[in-house]
């Protein structure tokens, strides 16, 4: 195709408009914080993290537990895996694994560059809590994924 083709003109910039590939990441952190210092909470955390994250379309969700971390991280595959390595690297994990990775029709937290949310003691209220933040129509294992995090230490 030659750069000049008429029909063919702009079709790049249209499609990477429409398809906007999207990726979604969950991991889970844990920050051995109770045998040494008080972890940061989730909401300090995502205040810190929430203007940088908007400037590279980034969204997602960041729990807390007092010692461990769940955090989704969605937005362009490339925005999601350059965060992911920046993340991977701070010194405030102590073990980190990837529970889910991929690729995504929507966001399943559009409107915040990241949430974040301290859960309670309770596992039960822990539940509640998740589920009062993930929208109906979320994906299942992203659903799944956040739940599970209510019964983990
Ligand atoms: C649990 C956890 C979640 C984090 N999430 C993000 C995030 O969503 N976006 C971000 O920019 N930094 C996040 N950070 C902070 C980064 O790891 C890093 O400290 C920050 O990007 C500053 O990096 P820099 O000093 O290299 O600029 C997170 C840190 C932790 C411990």
């Amino acid at each position: 195709m030659e750069d000049n083709d008429p029909v063919m003109a702009g079709t790049a910039d249209v499609c990477t408009l429409s398809e906007a590939p999207l990726r979604v990441l969950i991991y889970l952190s844990t920050t051995g914080a109770q045998e040494n210092a008080q972890a940061d909470t989730a909401l300090a955390l995502a205040h810190e993290v929430q203007a940088g994250n908007r400037r590279k379309g980034l969204t997602g969700l960041l729990l807390g537990n007092g010692s461990s971390y769940m955090q989704v991280l969605e937005g362009s595959p490339e925005a999601v895996g350059q965060m992911f390595a920046t993340v991977s690297r701070d010194p405030r994990h102590r073990a980190l694994d990837v529970v889910l990775d991929q690729p995504a029709t929507e966001r399943t937290f559009p409107g915040t560059a990241m949430l974040g949310l301290d859960l309670d003691a309770s596992p039960l209220d822990r539940r509640a809590a998740i589920e009062a933040l993930i929208p109906a129509g979320a994906d299942r294992d992203v659903r799944e994924k956040l739940l599970a995090f209510s019964v983990f230490d």
